[in-house]
C-alpha cells in the first residue's frame, strides 16, 4: 500500500524538480558563530533534515546587509559568505535534498529579535510613535535608501546562486523590512511606496525584479508572503491575494503562504492552542487567485499535509518543528509505520533561545542541534541500569540506556507511566502532548525495557536489586503557599482541578501566573466560571523567562476573556470565603469559594539523597534535580544515558 500518495509525488516550482510535496522552510537556528560563520554544528543540523527525505531544505533566512546580519546568524551580504553558504548547499545535496536559500533583511523584525546589537537602527517605512519606546533607535526609509536596499537584495541573490542553491525564496511575510512596507499597519507613507495595496507592494515587486535580473528568468525563484497580518488594521486575506497576483506577474514563480506580524501576532509559529493548520485555508484562497505553485505552512502535520495536497488546497507543505522534532519524519511517514514519528507537541521550547548558553533544544529530541552526537555509541560494557520514576525524565533516560544496549528496569510508584506529564496531557489544548508519552511506551517496548509499575523504589528496594547504576528522575511535587489558610478546605491544586481529581466550586480564585496558572484560568472562563487570576510579579514574570509567542497567545486569551488580573498582588491569608493580599501598598479582600493554585514545583530528591553510598554509580535526571521544562528533561536524560 502506498503511503501518504499524494504527499509523495514529485512536484515542480519554475524549472525546480522536487521529489516530493514536503519542504523544509526556514527556521533561525542561532548555530552560526558570533560572527555569523557557518558552524560545524549548523552543517550537520542541515545535513540531518536533508538525509531525513524532506525534497528541500531552507536554511535560516541570510541577511543581504551588514545592517541586518545578527551575531549567531547566517549572512549573504558579503562575497567572503558564499563559502559558508557552499558547505552546506553541499551537504544538503549529498544527502539528497534541494537547497533553497532565504533572502531577508530583519526590518522591523528586529523588535521582536533576543540578540540586538546597540548600534543596529530599526528600519522602518514610515514612523509611528510607539516605535520611540523601542530600546534601538529607528530609521525611516528614504527612496535612495530603498534603492540600495533593492541593490543588496540583488548582490545577495547573486551570492546565493554563486553558492550552489536550487532556488530563493524572497522573506516578505512576519513584519520584516519588505513585510512592513506591506502592511498597512506599519506603513503610513504617502509616497509610491504607502497607501494602496499596489504602492505598499511595490518594494517587493521592485527587489523582486532587481533579482531577476541577477539570477535570470528561468531561476526558480519565489516570496513568502503574510496572508493575515492577523493585527487590526493589517493586510487581509483579499489584500494578500491581490499583493500575491502582483508578485506573480512581476516573476515569482510560487507563493510561499504564512501569516501574523511577529511584533504583535502569533499565527507565524502557531503553538499549542492553535488548532492544526490555522494557515491552510488561507493558502487555499491564495492558490484561487494566482496560477503559479502555493506552499503552505503552520502546525502542519503529516496527515493534514496529505489532505491539503490531495485536495488541491495548496501544492506543497512545508513542515518546520515537525522536522526539528524528528527529522526523519518524511521517511518514516513514507516506508511506515507512522507511529514511529515523534511527533512535534507544537510546545515552542525550542525557541527559547539563551545568548550565553547558545541554541535551545527541543522537547522532544534532544539532539536536535547536536545532531553530530546522535546517535550516542553502543555502551561499551552492558550495565545493569535501574531507573526510578517513569516521568518524561525516567523513561527518556530508560530509552536512551536500552537504545546503547544496557539492560534496564524502569520503576514507577503509580499504576501508569508519564507522571506530570499526564497532568500536562490533561490540560485543554495539550491533548497533543500525549503523543510524546505513546511515543516513548512505543519505543520502551521495543528496546525491551522492564518496567515495573506500582512499586516505590527504597533504599532497601535498590539495596536488594544491586543494580550496577541507578539513575533516579523522582520529579517534583506542586507547592503549597505558606500563609495563614493555604492548606484550608477551599484550596486546591492545579494539577488536581485538570485531571479532574476535584471541582472548583463557585467564584474561583487562580494563584500563579505562570503557563499553568494562566491555562487553568482560561479554561475555567471558556467555561463561563466566574475566575480572576493573582499573581504576585507581573503576568509570567514570577520566575525563568517563558517562551514569548505561547506566553502571548495565552495572554492575549485571558484578555479576550476579560479574567480579572490581578499583577504584583502578594496573598497574606486565604479563608473559607475570601483570598486576603496587598497590591501597591494596600490590603485587599476579593471573594472566593475555591482557590486553585499553580504556585510550583519543589524537587521530589529524598530518594537521591538517601541513596548516597548504596548505588555504586548514581545520577539523578529531570525535576528531581530542579523543576525545568520538558526540553531540559529531555537534554540532560539523554547526557546523562551517554555517560553510562
Ligand atoms: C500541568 C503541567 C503542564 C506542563 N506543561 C508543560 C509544557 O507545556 N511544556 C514543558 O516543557 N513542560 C511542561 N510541564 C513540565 C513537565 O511536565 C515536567 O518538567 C516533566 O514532565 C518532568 O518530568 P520528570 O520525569 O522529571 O518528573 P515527573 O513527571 O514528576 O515524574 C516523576 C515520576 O517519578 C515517580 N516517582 C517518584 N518517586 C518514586 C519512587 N520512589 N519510586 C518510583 N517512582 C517514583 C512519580 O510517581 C512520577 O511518575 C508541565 C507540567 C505540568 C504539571
Ligand atoms: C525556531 C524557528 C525559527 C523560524 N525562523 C524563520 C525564518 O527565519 N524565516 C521564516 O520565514 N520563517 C521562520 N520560522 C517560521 C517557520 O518557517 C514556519 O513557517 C513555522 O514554524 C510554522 O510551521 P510549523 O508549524 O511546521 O513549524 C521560524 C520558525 C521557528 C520554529
Ligand atoms: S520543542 Fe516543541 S515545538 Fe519545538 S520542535 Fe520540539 S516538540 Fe516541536
Amino acid at each position: 500500500m502506498k503511503r501518504f500518495p499524494s504527499l509523495f509525488q514529485p512536484g515542480r516550482i519554475g524549472s525546480l524538480q522536487l521529489k516530493n510535496r514536503l519542504i523544509m522552510p526556514a527556521m533561525g537556528t542561532q548555530l552560526a558563530d558570533a560572527e555569523g560563520r557557518v558552524t560545524d554544528r549548523l552543517v550537520s543540523y542541515y545535513r540531518t533534515r536533508a538525509a531525513g527525505g524532506a525534497a528541500m531544505v531552507t536554511p535560516q533566512f541570510a541577511a543581504v546587509s551588514r545592517d541586518s546580519a545578527l551575531p549567531y546568524t547566517m549572512a549573504l551580504c558579503d562575497d567572503g559568505h558564499v563559502p559558508d553558504w557552499s558547505r552546506v548547499a553541499d551537504a544538503v545535496h549529498e544527502a539528497g535534498a534541494a537547497f533553497c536559500i532565504q533572502l531577508m533583511h530583519i526590518g522591523m523584525l528586529l523588535l521582536y529579535s533576543e540578540v540586538v546589537p546597540e548600534e543596529f537602527s530599526i528600519l522602518v517605512p514610515s514612523m509611528m510613535p510607539w516605535l520611540k519606546e523601542t530600546r534601538n533607535p529607528y530609521h525611516e526609509l528614504s527612496s535612495s535608501d530603498i534603492e540600495r536596499y533593492m541593490e543588496d537584495f540583488g548582490q545577495a541573490a547573486r551570492r546565493a546562486r554563486q553558492a550552489g542553491a536550487d532556488a530563493i525564496e524572497l522573506h516578505a511575510c512576519h513584519g520584516c523590512l519588505i513585510s512592513s512596507f506591506m502592511s498597512p499597519v506599519t506603513n503610513r507613507r504617502t509616497d509610491q511606496y504607502g497607501g494602496s495595496v499596489e504602492n505598499r507592494a511595490r518594494f517587493a515587486r521592485m527587489v523582486l525584479e532587481r533579482i531577476r535580473q541577477e539570477v535570470g528568468r528561468e531561476y526558480p525563484l519565489w516570496v513568502r508572503v503574510n496572508a493575515s497580518d492577523d493585527v487590526e488594521g493589517g493586510v487581509t486575506l483579499d489584500e494578500a491575494a491581490e499583493q500575491a497576483r502582483i508578485l506573480e506577474a512581476a516573476g515569482a514563480d510560487a507563493i510561499s503562504v504564512s501569516g501574523g506580524l511577529e511584533y504583535w501576532s502569533t499565527l507565524s509559529i502557531p503553538c499549542y492552542p492553535y488548532p492544526k493548520g490555522p494557515m491552510v485555508s488561507m493558502a487555499e484562497r491564495i492558490k484561487k487567485a494566482v496560477q503559479v505553485p502555493v506552499i503552505a505552512a503552520g502546525k502542519i502535520d503529516a496527515e493534514l499535509a496529505e489532505e491539503v495536497i490531495a485536495g488541491g488546497r495548496a501544492d506543497f507543505v512545508a513542515m518546520g518543528r515537525p522536522l526539528l522534532a524528528d527529522p526523519e519524519l518524511p521517511e518514516k511517514i513514507h516506508r511506515g509505520p507512522v507511529e514511529d514519528v515523534r511527533r512535534c507537541i507544537y510546545c515552542n521550547n525550542c525557541l527559547k533561545t539563551d545568548p550565553e548558553a547558545g541554541p535551545g533544544s527541543c522537547s522532544v529530541n534532544p539532539y536536535l542541534y547536536r545532531e553530530a552526537r546522535y546517535p550516542p555509541p553502543p555502551a561499551k560494557a552492558p550495565k545493569r541500569v535501574m531507573v526510578v520514576g517513569g516521568g518524561l525524565g525516567g523513561m527518556q533516560a530508560a530509552l536512551f540506556l536500552a537504545q546503547r544496549g544496557h539492560r534496564v528496569s524502569l520503576y514507577e510508584k503509580k499504576a501508569q507511566l508519564g507522571g506530570q506529564w499526564n497532568v500536562a496531557c490533561a490540560t485543554p489544548g495539550k491533548e497533543g502532548y500525549a503523543a510524546f508519552t505513546q511515543y516513548l511506551k512505543r519505543f520502551l517496548d521495543r528496546y525491551s525495557v522492564n518496567i515495573t509499575l506500582n512499586t516505590e523504589v527504597t533504599r532497601g528496594l535498590v539495596a536488594e536489586v544491586r543494580p550496577d547504576a541507578v539513575v533516579v528522575a523522582t520529579g517534583a511535587v506542586p507547592v503549597w503557599l505558606r500563609v495563614p489558610g493555604g492548606t484550608g478546605g477551599s484550596v486546591v491544586q492545579g494539577h488536581d482541578v485538570i485531571e479532574g481529581k476535584v471541582q472548583a466550586e463557585g467564584k474561583v480564585i487562580v494563584v500563579g501566573g505562570r503557563f499553568i496558572g494562566m491555562e487553568v484560568a482560561i479554561w475555567l472562563a471558556e467555561q463561563g466560571r466566574e475566575v480572576s487570576l493573582v499573581t504576585r510579579a507581573g503576568l509570567g514574570e514570577d520566575g525563568i523567562k517563558l517562551e514569548k509567542l505561547s506566553f502571548k497567545t495565552l495572554a492575549r486569551r485571558l484578555l479576550d476573556l476579560r479574567v480579572p488580573l490581578y499583577l504584583n498582588s502578594t496573598v497574606m491569608e486565604i479563608t473559607d470565603k475570601a483570598v486576603i493580599f496587598s497590591m501597591g501598598g494596600d490590603i485587599h479582600t476579593l471573594p472566593a469559594d475555591t482557590v486553585i493554585l499553580a504556585v510550583g514545583m519543589k524537587s521530589e530528591n529524598k530518594l537521591a539523597q538517601e541513596l548516597e553510598g548504596v548505588a555504586a554509580e548514581l545520577y539523578s535526571v529531570g525535576d528531581c534535580v530542579r523543576p525545568r521544562d520538558a526540553a531540559e528533561v529531555a537534554y540532560q536524560a539523554a547526557r546523562v544515558a551517554a555517560q553510562i
